[in-house]
C-alpha cells in the first residue's frame, strides 16, 4: 500500500507543529514547512522521537523560489500529497487602530497569511491532483469573520487588526475558489479555526492547548469523501458553546464568559481599541 504524505507550512513550533504530530499519529509521512533549516531540523528530531515519519522542508511561504524550490525536493521522493495544511502565519503591528497600521506591516502579513497559501497550493497541486482525493487545509480565524466583525455580542468585535482579519477574511474567499475548482479532482479544500490557542503567535495569552487548536485542522485534513468542502470550520464538536458577552449596558468594557470555564477577568475594548486579553480563563 502507497503511503500516505503530508506537508504542514510553519510546522516547527506552535499549532503547525502539533499538526504535524497528529497527522504523524495518524500514519502520515510528514514533511515539515519551514523556513529556518535549523529550527526545522529540530522539531523533526523531535517528532521522530515521538514515532512520526517527519522531515523537515525548506519552505519559505514568502519566496516564489523557495516554494518551487520546496516543490522539487518533494517532487523527489514523492509523486502524491494527500494533505497539505496551510498553517504558516503571523501578526505585526501590535494594537495599532486601522488607521495607523501601516501597509508595509500589512503588506508583509499578506506575504505570509493570503498570499503564501496560494503560492504552496499552485506549486503542490501536481501532487495533490495525483493522490485522487486529497485535503487542503487553510488555517484561518475567527478574526477573518466579517459577519463577527458587525456583531456587537461577538467575542471578537473589539479586536479590530485590519492586516491580520482582512489577511483572513481574504483566505476564506481562496478557500471557496480553490474548493469549487478543485471539487472534480476529488480535492476538498476547507477553512479551519483552531480557536485562541496559547502559541508565540499571541504571546500564549490563547486559553486553548495546541491540542485543542490542532484538532479541527487534523480533522479536515483526514475527512471522507461525503464530508464538505468551501467551508469554515470551528473547533470540535465537543467543545464548549460560543461564549456569552456579559457587557453591562453603558459599560465599556467587554466581558466575555466562556461555558464550562470558570471566569477570572475580561476581554477589554476602549475607544474602538482592542487592549488586549490575558489567560484568564480556566476549565
Ligand atoms: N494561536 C491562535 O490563537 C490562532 C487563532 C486563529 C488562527 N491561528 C492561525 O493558526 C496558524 C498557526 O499559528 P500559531 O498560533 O501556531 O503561531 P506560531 O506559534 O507563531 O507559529 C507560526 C508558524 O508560522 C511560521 N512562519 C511564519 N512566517 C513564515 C514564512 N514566511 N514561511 C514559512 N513559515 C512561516 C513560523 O515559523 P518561524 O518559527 O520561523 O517564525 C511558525 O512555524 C496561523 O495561520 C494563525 O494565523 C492561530
Amino acid at each position: 500500500m502507497r503511503e500516505k504524505t503530508a506537508l504542514v507550512t510553519g510546522a516547527n513550533k506552535g499549532i503547525g507543529l502539533e499538526i504535524a504530530r497528529q497527522l504523524g499519529g495518524k500514519g502520515f509521512r510528514l514533511w515539515l514547512g519551514c523556513r529556518d533549516p535549523g529550527r526545522g531540523e529540530r522539531a523533526a528530531i523531535e517528532l521522530r522521537k515521538a514515532g512520526v515519519d517527519a522531515r523537515a522542508l525548506l519552505l519559505d511561504v514568502t519566496s516564489d523560489a523557495s516554494v518551487a524550490k520546496a516543490a522539487s525536493t518533494f517532487g523527489e521522493a514523492s509523486n502524491h500529497l494527500d494533505v497539505l495544511v496551510n498553517n504558516a502565519g503571523i501578526d505585526i503591528g501590535g494594537f495599532a487602530l486601522p488607521r495607523e497600521q501601516r501597509v508595509d506591516d500589512i503588506r508583509a502579513i499578506y506575504e505570509v497569511n493570503t498570499f503564501g497559501p496560494i503560492r504552496v497550493t499552485q506549486a503542490f497541486l501536481p501532487f495533490l491532483e495525483k493522490a485522487g482525493s486529497a485535503r487542503i487545509v487553510m488555517m484561518s480565524s475567527s478574526l477573518g469573520s466579517i459577519t463577527s466583525a458587525l456583531d456587537p455580542t461577538s467575542e471578537t468585535y473589539g479586536v479590530n487588526r485590519l492586516g491580520y482579519n482582512s489577511s483572513k477574511s481574504a483566505l476564506n474567499m481562496i478557500t471557496v475558489l480553490f474548493a469549487k475548482t478543485l471539487a472534480a479532482h476529488g480535492i476538498k479544500v476547507n477553512a479551519a479555526n483552531p480557536g485562541y490557542t496559547g502559541t508565540d503567535l499571541n504571546e500564549h495569552h490563547g486559553p486553548r492547548t495546541v491540542e485543542e487548536g490542532a484538532a479541527i485542522a487534523v480533522r479536515l485534513a483526514t475527512i471522507g469523501p461525503a464530508c464538505p468542502t468551501a467551508g469554515f470550520f470551528r473547533r470540535p464538536l465537543q467543545q464548549p458553546s460560543p461564549p456569552r458577552v456579559v457587557t453591562a449596558p453603558g459599560d465599556r468594557r467587554l466581558l466575555v464568559r466562556f461555558p464550562g470555564m470558570r471566569y477570572r477577568g475580561g476581554t477589554f475594548v476602549r475607544d474602538g481599541r482592542f487592549h488586549g486579553s490575558r489567560s484568564l480563563w480556566h476549565r
